[in-house]
């Protein structure tokens, strides 16, 4: 929920907390359009963003950019 991610051995997720907004968007937008390979559990991830608008990526990445790691 706050981007700390907790990666298994069998399950790999990346850190979303701390990272710059403006990485976090660019990253949001190449997985909606398909630049970036969703390798994701049954295409989870860009099912997930494809329906975001520009405003929604910016408040999303605003907010795990604040986000402090533990
Ligand atoms: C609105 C919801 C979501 C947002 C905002 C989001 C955001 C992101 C971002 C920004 C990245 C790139 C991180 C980086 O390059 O360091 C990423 C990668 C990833 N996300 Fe999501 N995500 C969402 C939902 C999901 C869901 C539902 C799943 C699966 C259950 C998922 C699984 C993954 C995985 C496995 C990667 C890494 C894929 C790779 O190694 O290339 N995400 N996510």
């Amino acid at each position: 929920m706050d981007g700390n991610a907790r990666s298994t051995s069998f399950r790999v997720v990346p850190m979303l907390a701390g990272q710059p907004a403006s990485y976090l968007v660019k990253e949001m937008q190449n997985y909606a359009t398909g630049k970036r390979e969703d390798v994701s559990e049954k295409a989870a991830m860009s099912a997930a963003v494809k329906g975001l608008s520009q405003q929604d990526m910016e408040d999303i990445a605003a907010f795990y950019e604040a986000q402090a790691r533990y």
